[in-house]
């Protein structure tokens, strides 16, 4: 009886008994009007169906009257590429994101010892922070790039853990800081380990373990370039440790107490990827940071910041990369020119810096797709594609892609030095051609009957000694 539902039942049952005959007198009262009411409610009903197939009827013989002035407008140029209303269109993204990621703008993943930003592809279009993430993406993979990049900040004492990736090369430049890296190599027996500083590179040939641990007192600051243009996969040491069995585990190591001592390891809440335990001083007493002889060393590492510089009237490039001739490199980088040829699919990596007023002239590159991260300084990019020519401002940490043969140039609008890391994708020499040259080494006649211009008018485009590759007013 305390159950409410039940005690309202109960009434209702008393007053059907006690009101019996009056109720259904007045049901059949009721029953009279609702018939009147749904005839006039039928009635209107109909009227209302047969306006409205009327107007229907009327409507699409207008929209189908309409259509081709429909298509003339969008044809004009209201939506220049599509005619059909898809959702992509709706976007409206504008076309230089193919070219163009504003890495600073991106998801920052953070972890206790330092954080990683990402210009990549996504499988899951869900994985992309916006459309223009999206659209610089998919410009990576449809163009087949062989490029990812992503951006590593390894606070001091932090760890990047040991780690391996499947699918790419890696290759990197220290932007900041001093780490002692490590990189094991096939059986285990070679570690080469080096304190890498800032303005040399790093390069970890495909599913070699390595590890990075910042042993200086400022963040570390690394830019990275993956030689693969779908999802990079990697597995870090910790996590397939906790995901082999423990029996596993314990016979293979062999460890004193067995499968207990295995046990006793606890996985982290959070993932550990670039790791700084609280109570790191606890953990590591007698940390020795050794350095492996030069003839390992320079196989993974090379000093671009002490390369030879390639100097022009607007600016100074230098390269890492695989050298035919090797006969102007020192003993060192012959044996990192000669490391990146024994492997496939390798980047080659420069630094390009364009003076105040500077110009990196048109040009394009035979062999290789390009990507580029603005270090310091401001400009404008213009990319000359077979449709358009799309114009835009660089700022630092723009991260910029040139699809191979896409004429493109690169212009200093500030008054402080355009700096940029560029990585190309060959594991041979860079193949280039700078508008000047192919103009100047085009037949003067062919010029001429090309652009209704008299031949002699070709005269008046000088052929400098110095390369033009960057120039000066
Ligand atoms: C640290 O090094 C000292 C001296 O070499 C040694 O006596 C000590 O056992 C080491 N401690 C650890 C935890 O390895
Ligand atoms: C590497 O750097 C650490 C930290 O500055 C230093 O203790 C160590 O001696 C260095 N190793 C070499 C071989 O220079
Ligand atoms: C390599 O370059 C040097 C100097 O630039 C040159 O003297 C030499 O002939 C070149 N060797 C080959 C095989 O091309």
């Amino acid at each position: 009886m305390d159950n409410p539902a039940f005690e309202v039942h109960e009434e209702g049952s008393k007053n059907d008994l006690s009101m019996g005959k009056i109720n259904t007198i007045s049901r059949m009262e009721k029953k009279k009007q609702w018939s009147l009411l749904s005839i006039f409610l039928v009635c209107l009903l109909a009227c209302v169906v047969t306006t409205a197939i009327g107007v229907l009827i009327l409507s699409l013989v207008y929209i189908n009257n309409s259509q081709s002035h429909l298509n003339v407008q969008f044809a004009a140029g209201v939506w220049p590429l599509r005619t059909t209303v898809d959702p992509k269109v709706q976007k409206a993204v504008d076309p230089k994101f193919q070219f163009l990621n504003h890495l600073p703008k991106s998801k920052v993943f953070e972890y206790s010892g330092g954080a990683i930003q990402w210009a990549r592809y996504r499988n899951n279009v869900k994985d992309y922070l916006n459309d223009e993430e999206e659209a610089f993406g998919t410009s990576l993979n449809s163009q087949k790039s062989h490029m990812t990049l992503g951006t590593l900040r390894i606070k001091s004492k932090g760890l990047r853990a040991p780690h391996w990736h499947f699918n790419a090369n890696e290759h990197g430049y220290l932007v900041q800081g001093t780490a002692w890296i490590g990189v094991v190599d096939d059986g285990g027996e070679i570690v080469t380990t080096y304190n890498v500083t800032a303005g040399q590179v790093i390069f970890f040939p495909q599913n070699t373990l390595h590890w990075i641990k910042n042993v200086g007192n400022e963040d570390c600051f690394f830019l990275l370039f993956f030689s693969t243009h779908d999802e990079l996969q990697t597995l870090d040491v910790d996590d397939v440790f906790f995901s082999t069995p423990e029996d596993i585990a314990s016979r293979s190591l062999k460890p004193e107490g067995g499968i207990d001592f295995i046990r006793k390891f606890q996985k982290q809440k959070e993932d550990q990827a670039v790791n700084l335990p609280s109570n790191l001083a606890e953990l590591v007493m007698n940390a020795s940071y050794v350095q492996s002889p030069d003839s390992l060393v320079w196989r993974y590492f090379y000093d671009l910041k002490g390369s030879k510089e390639y100097q022009f009237p607007g600016g100074v490039i230098q390269m890492a990369q695989h050298w035919r001739n090797g006969s102007e490199l020192s003993n060192n980088e012959k044996i990192f020119s000669e490391f990146l040829n024994q492997h496939q699919n390798t980047l080659a990596l420069s630094t390009l810096r364009i003076y105040n007023n500077g110009l990196r002239q048109p040009h394009f590159h035979f062999n290789a797709n390009e990507m580029g991260y603005v270090l310091s300084g401001c400009g404008k990019v213009g990319i000359i594609n077979t449709e358009s020519t799309i114009e835009f401002n660089i700022n630092i940490g723009d991260v910029v892609f040139f699809p191979i043969g896409t004429q493109h140039y690169i212009k200093n609008t500030c008054d402080e030095d355009l700096l940029f890391i560029l990585a190309f994708s060959t594991g041979d020499q860079l193949q280039t051609l700078d508008m000047d040259d192919y103009l100047q080494a085009t037949a003067d006649h062919i010029l001429a009957q090309l652009f209704f211009k008299k031949q002699s008018e070709f005269k008046k485009i000088p052929k400098f000694k110095e390369d033009q590759a960057i120039n000066l007013p």
